[in-house]
């Protein structure tokens, strides 16, 4: 039998217990905060749009989402699947751009909460007031989420669906805020640029903007409208269609003498960034092909890949090690060349073909996701479509 005294300390310890568990349960998961608030709950409303961005590389950019971005965050990082999970003594840096959710939560288990293996979300977007810039007032670089400041009480929209002067959105607060929502500074926090530990530039999309002349809003191209709304599938280098509009292949071919095709093969970048932009590891290339009357192949500008054989004919960001040789980009200590198309620029390619059976020339433009020495990190069928070399460009020519 308990006394008064042992009855009412057990209860006052029930009380503490309850108070303590209800108290981790808001902290886990406070649902008056918009940060907590899942795509899934806007997609009753913005079926389509959530359609779009469910396909996205937004919506699968963690590190259990995303089987690139999980190979390299494994190796670098660690578990994603893991509390309190440091990288040199500091809370992971990819998380602010990659699982932005967790990030502002200062979390690092992806799986603790829904909320956060849904990458870059709705929320995510609509709820940043402000954009203070990548760089730091005191120097160093500020990423993702610490770039922006947020409201965990309004969204944030553009302010173009609003049908009356007193429109209210029908079940959150919504502030019209075009000065983020429609411009450029609600990209840059997460794709201004980024360096990795030894000050090596990775992805550097904002710097490759800014030294741009032309047209520079991202959203134009990157968010057109479609059957009347605003596109969230943020189409890049995971399609090939996307990729193959930034690029204008052209070729024209002449007798130098009666048995040398002189050929030249224009590559004309349309974009205000490089081509490609991105992660790193992003590369085109070009092959050549020769064919006589019946069809028959008779001549190639690369008999293996053009990063051995036809090095003019590889578009990529060369990174190396002290000692000059490829290095991945986490060790990265130098950047070796860049052989990348730079905001609107024409490259030209020339060859010199000895061979005067030649009726017919093609030219194909392949774009990768990975440099070709990494694709042997994916192995499963799965994966085959990350490590496919795409077509993105072709042009032909008969030659007369
Ligand atoms: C109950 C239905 C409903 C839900 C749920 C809902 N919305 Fe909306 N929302 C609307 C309607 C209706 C409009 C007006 C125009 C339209 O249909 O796009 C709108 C408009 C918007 C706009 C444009 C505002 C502007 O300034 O032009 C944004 C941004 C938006 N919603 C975001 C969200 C987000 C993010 C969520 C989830 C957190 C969400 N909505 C959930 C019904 C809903
Ligand atoms: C919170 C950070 C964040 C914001 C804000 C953001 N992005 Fe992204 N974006 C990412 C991350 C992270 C990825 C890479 C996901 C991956 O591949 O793992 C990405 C990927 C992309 C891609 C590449 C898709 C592909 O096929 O590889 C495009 C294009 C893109 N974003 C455009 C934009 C544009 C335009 C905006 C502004 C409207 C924007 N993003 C805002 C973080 C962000
Ligand atoms: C990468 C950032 C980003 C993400 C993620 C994002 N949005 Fe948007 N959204 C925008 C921007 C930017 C605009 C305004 C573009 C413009 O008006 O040019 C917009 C516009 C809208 C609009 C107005 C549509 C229209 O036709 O004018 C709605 C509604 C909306 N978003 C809902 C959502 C919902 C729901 C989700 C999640 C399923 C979502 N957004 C995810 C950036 C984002
Ligand atoms: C004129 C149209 C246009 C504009 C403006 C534009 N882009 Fe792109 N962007 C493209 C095309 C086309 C691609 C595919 C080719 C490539 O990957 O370089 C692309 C690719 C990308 C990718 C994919 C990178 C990857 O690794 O897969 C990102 C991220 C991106 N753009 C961000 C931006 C941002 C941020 C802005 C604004 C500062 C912007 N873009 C402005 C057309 C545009
Ligand atoms: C400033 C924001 C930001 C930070 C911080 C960041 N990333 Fe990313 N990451 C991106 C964006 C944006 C992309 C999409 C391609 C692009 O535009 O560069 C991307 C793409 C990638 C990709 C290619 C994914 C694919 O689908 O091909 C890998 C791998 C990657 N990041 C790894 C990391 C790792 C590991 C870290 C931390 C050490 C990290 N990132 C930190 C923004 C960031």
């Amino acid at each position: 039998m308990m006394n008064g005294k042992q009855s009412s300390l057990l209860s006052s310890l029930f009380t503490m217990l309850f108070l303590i568990s209800s108290f981790s349960n808001v902290l886990a998961e406070d649902k008056t905060l918009l940060r907590h608030v899942s795509a899934t709950e806007c997609k009753t409303c913005h079926e389509e749009i959530y359609s779009q961005w469910k396909a996205s590389m937004h919506a699968n950019s963690t590190a259990l989402k995303d089987p690139i971005h999980g190979a390299f965050y494994n190796a670098v990082v660690g578990s994603p699947e893991q509390e309190d999970l440091k990288k040199g003594g500091k809370y992971p840096v990819c998380l602010q751009c990659h699982a932005p959710t967790a990030a502002k939560d200062g979390k690092t288990d992806l799986t603790a909460l829904p909320v956060y293996n849904e990458g870059v979300n709705c929320v995510t977007c609509h709820t940043i007031t402000a954009f203070k810039g990548t760089k730091k007032p005191e120097g160093g670089l500020q990423l993702g989420m610490k770039a922006y400041e947020f409201s965990d009480t309004s969204l944030q929209g553009p302010g173009t669906n609003h049908t009356s002067p007193n429109w209210q959105h029908p079940i959150f607060q919504n502030t019209a805020n075009p000065a983020i929502i429609k411009t450029n500074a609600v990209c840059m926090g997460c794709h201004d640029k980024r360096k990795n530990s030894n000050k090596v530039a990775l992805c550097q999309t904002g710097d490759e903007i800014a030294k741009s002349a032309g047209t520079t809003n991202c959203l134009s191209c990157h968010m057109p409208v479609v059957n009347g709304k605003v596109d969230h599938s943020l189409m890049g280098g995971h399609s090939a269609k996307m990729v193959g509009k930034g690029l204008v292949m052209t070729m024209t071919s002449s007798f130098s003498d009666a048995k040398t095709l002189a050929v030249s093969i224009k590559l004309a970048n349309q974009l205000p960034h490089n081509l490609p932009t991105g992660a790193p590891f992003r590369n085109i290339f070009v092959k050549l092909t020769g064919f006589d009357k019946e069809g028959k192949e008779v001549w190639q500008s690369s008999q293996s890949h053009p990063a051995k054989d036809d090095k003019q004919a590889m578009l990529m960001y060369h990174l190396g090690d002290d000692k000059g040789n490829a290095a991945p980009p986490p060790k990265a200590t130098q950047v070796l060349g860049d052989t990348r198309l730079k905001p609107y620029e024409t490259r030209e390619l020339k060859y010199s073909l000895a061979n005067n059976n030649i009726a017919k020339l093609r030219a194909v433009a392949y774009y990768d996701l990975v440099l070709p020495g990494m694709k042997k990190k994916f192995p499963k069928p799965e994966h085959k479509g990350l490590i496919t070399s795409n077509i993105i460009a072709v042009t032909e020519l008969e030659v007369k």
